[in-house]
């Protein structure tokens, strides 16, 4: 099939990311390491703590995925680690840079070249064509627009949108312009992938897809971190982290949804009062 074609030229593309000997994941190189993370928002006259003191730890080629109830910080997690907010307070390392330590002009190039963002709503420019969309990382980078746009190609025909490429995000349903959002995320091919809940409006067969494409990219070494609701999305990852009311609440090993929708529930049905609010 020519989208099993497809994927077997990316998946050599990215094979010389992995040391030759591909060592285990606790011998790679950490991609991602927070400690004491946190993040207020001031919401009129209430202050949101959104993350307290979180501490993460993700190497390169994982596969991580973070649950946790409505309102529990996973989004202003992500949102930090994409270098696209500032903590309050905490250190936050992103490729071996730490990232509050860099100027504003530095930021931009880490968030261009090393990191691949999929939004929760998707943030697709309206007047742009699904192609376009997914193209304009790399035009914003610079990048020769022939070679790039066969990759526009490959990466729709990956996530299954092969017959989209000229409609406008207007056009096309929530789960495929999702899909156009992660095609987007991967075109300048990064060394990490944030991806927030990208199959929330997805079919399963889509789903699985999107999930075996993020599973696939992980074993050839870029680095995935998701966000997901949904038990089943996250078994597909290596590691599962739990947020609740800003902080961790607990991890689990990936492959088994029932083990992650019973720890998610016990979470759920705990007592909280959302994330702290203080005058
Ligand atoms: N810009 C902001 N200003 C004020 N409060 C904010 C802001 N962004 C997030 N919050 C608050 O911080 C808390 C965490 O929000 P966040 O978006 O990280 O949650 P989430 O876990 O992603 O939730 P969901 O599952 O609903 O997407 C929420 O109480 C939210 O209202
Ligand atoms: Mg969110």
């Amino acid at each position: 099939m020519l989208l099993d074609r497809v994927t077997e030229a990316l998946v050599r593309r990215q094979r010389n990311r992995r040391d030759k000997l591909s060592p285990a994941s606790s011998q790679q190189p950490i991609e991602v390491e927070a400690r004491s993370l946190s993040k207020t928002f001031a919401d009129g006259e209430r202050r949101v703590e959104a993350l307290r003191q979180v501490d993460l730890e993700v190497r390169r080629g994982d596969f991580l995925a973070i649950m946790g109830p409505s309102g529990s910080g996973k989004s202003t997690l992500l949102h930090l680690v994409g270098a696209l907010d500032t903590p309050t307070s905490g250190t936050l390392m992103v490729g071996g840079e730490r990232l509050g330590a860099l100027s504003d002009n530095e930021l931009t190039t880490i968030r261009s070249e090393q990191i691949g963002f999929v939004f929760q709503f998707f943030n697709l420019l309206p007047t742009l064509t699904a192609a376009e969309n997914v193209l304009l990382p790399a035009l914003i980078a610079g990048e020769r627009s022939r070679q790039s746009k066969g990759r526009v190609t490959e990466l729709l025909g990956l996530v299954g949108l092969a017959e989209r490429e000229g409609h406008l995000p207007g056009e096309l349903s929530g789960g495929e312009q999702q899909r156009v959002s992660l095609a987007r995320a991967l075109v300048r091919n990064p060394g990490l992938i944030l991806a927030d809940e990208p199959t929330g409006n997805l079919d399963t067969e889509s789903g699985n897809t999107v999930l075996g494409l993020l599973r696939r990219i992980a074993r050839e070494g870029q680095t995935v971190i998701m966000v997901t609701h949904d038990p089943v999305a996250a078994s597909s990852a290596d590691k599962i982290i739990f947020l609740r009311d800003g902080q961790r609440a607990g991890e689990i090993a990936g492959g088994d949804p029932q083990h992650a929708a019973s720890y998610l529930s016990q979470l759920d049905n705990r007592n909280g009062d959302g994330p702290a609010r203080r005058p």
